[in-house]
């Protein structure tokens, strides 16, 4: 049992990075600050707030992404003096592997397939809905046993239902095609990702400067028509009025919703290792990208509740659907088609993430070296693992609906960011005499705001995930307690 507590030395850490089958140092600020804005722009601006804004937030979801945004920051200074300390792939597996010891850092990267997994299974169907939507204005429609998951999910029963489709076609082919570029190599995946980030930034910026035109301040009117909480404990409402269903709404459960639309940022410590200067431009990177994102986000929902009355908004692309309530059709078009680019982006990062943790991991000897840590000659790419990880995003994403891959996402993602709160604060007291680059602001304050907000936006999700979270972690138990400690690379080390 005590093994499982064993932490990861930091100089072992910093010593790695010197091993061979290491990755190509070819990122500077300006490649990792897209990487972010890549990875953060997507399925949770253009679709999600559909659902926050109809059915959670009303108007106030302005202030949803307020919240959402400053439990992000908080994480994200946490985030980036770990990763200027520690600057290998691996993101808070790693960080928790030097802090809280091995079981939990294995439990945090099993949790991570979560954040970029099942991310990237949502972000595949969100990517599908737009698909569909933008060749729908041409009048071409892909048949009804190909354009939807099979099942999907009822909020107001809790139950699922069938749709009569059998799979998502578009979303199982573009996690395909992704999988392909990725497999090539990282240097073509900046290069593809740049351009689709400068065409999802124009987009948003479109949508912020034509829309502000077509606002009637009426429409904010009233403001926050769910409330402004909109906590639950375990099924139970003890801020605000549960919606239909029993699931909680309100500005808090607008914001645990759209907490989705920022996940990303903290992609960008995974690729620690293809950063040529990584001590300094992961932090700048995670934090720029963030800030530049949360200023979007916040002005996107103020005129695209402006534009349109809260519950007339759409909640399969509402953004675009925004611009046709208005009437500017053109726009519509356009903006559908940066969506889809812009989704592209995000699945770009995402998969692109999962590997290196895996890699991470394998590393570690907590999963099977021969298969999570080859690299392909050629290509000098995880190629084995980003395969794996394209055939299961296709998978989860061509079969299972996207609000329930979205809810699961995000819990997953905030208990993450709980751990890496917490880490910063053990770390500090544990090596603090340890090289920090970077140092998060007025600790203890940061860390512990971190870990009050994460909590609040995970208990303002509706119950059932908590259960979800936790039947997935006890499976991480299991394999950790069959494979990992008998296989850690630790093992070799006398205590
Ligand atoms: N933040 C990413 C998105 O919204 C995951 O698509």
């Amino acid at each position: 049992m005590k093994n499982s507590f064993r932490k990861k030395p930091l100089s072992l850490l910093l010593g790695e990075m010197d091993g061979e089958h290491r990755l190509n140092r070819i990122l500077g600020p300006v490649a990792l600050t897209g990487l972010g804005v890549g990875a953060i722009i997507g399925t949770g601006i253009f679709v999600l707030i559909g659902v926050a804004a109809h059915d959670k937030a009303g108007p106030a979801v302005t202030l949803s992404f307020a919240i959402a945004a400053l439990a992000c920051i908080f994480a994200a200074l946490c985030y980036a003096e770990f990763a200027s300390m520690v600057p290998v792939a691996g993101s808070a597996y790693t960080y928790a592997y030097a802090t809280l010891g091995e079981l939990f850092a294995w439990i945090i990267g099993w949790d991570l397939i979560l954040e970029y997994g099942v991310a990237s299974a949502t972000v595949a169907h969100g990517w599908s809905k737009y698909f569909q939507d933008f060749i729908g204005i041409f009048g071409i429609g892909i048949p009804k046993l190909f354009s939807n998951a099979p099942l999907d999910f009822d909020p107001d029963t809790g139950l699922m239902s069938l749709t009569g489709a059998w799979f998502d076609l578009p979303a199982v082919l573009i996690a395909l095609a992704v999988t392909v570029v990725l497999v090539k190599g990282i240097k073509e995946s900046a290069r593809f990702n740049a351009g689709m980030v400068l065409v999802k930034v124009a987009i948003v910026l479109l949508v912020i400067v034509l829309g502000a035109r077509y606002v009637n301040p009426a429409n904010w009117t009233p403001f926050a028509p769910f409330g402004y909480s909109g906590l639950s404990v375990f099924g139970h409402t003890v801020l605000g009025e549960p919606g239909l269903g029993g699931a909680p709404v309100g500005v808090l459960a607008g914001a645990a919703m759209i907490f989705f639309a920022y996940i990303g940022f903290d992609a960008i410590s995974t690729h620690a290792e293809e950063a040529r200067n990584p001590q300094r431009d992961i932090p700048i990177a995670i934090i720029s990208s963030l800030v530049i994102c949360s200023i979007l986000y916040i002005a996107v929902a103020a005129v695209v509740t402006g534009m349109v009355p809260y519950n007339q908004i759409s909640i399969d692309a509402p953004v675009s659907n925004a611009f046709m309530q208005v009437g500017i059709g053109w726009a519509q078009l356009l903006i559908s088609l940066g969506a889809i680019t812009g989704i592209t982006s995000v699945l770009l990062v995402m998969m692109l993430s999962q590997p290196r943790i895996f890699l991470a991991m394998a590393r570690d000897g907590l999963l099977p070296k021969s298969f999570f840590a080859s690299i392909h000659e050629k290509f000098r790419t995880p190629w084995k693992s980003t395969i794996l990880t394209g055939f299961f995003v296709a998978l989860l994403g061509g079969l299972l609906p996207l609000r329930l891959l979205a809810e699961l996402v995000n819990i997953g993602t905030l208990f993450a960011f709980v751990v890496v709160c917490s880490a910063v604060l053990i770390m500090r007291k544990t090596n603090p005499e340890a090289e920090r680059p970077f140092k998060a602001p007025l600790v203890p304050f940061v860390p512990l705001a971190g870990i009050f907000t994460c909590l609040l936006l995970m208990f303002s999700l509706p119950a059932e995930n908590w259960l979800r979270l936790i039947v997935w972690l006890l499976l991480g138990f299991v394999i950790y307690f069959f494979y990992g400690r008998k296989h850690s690379a630790l093992n070799a080390i006398k205590p």
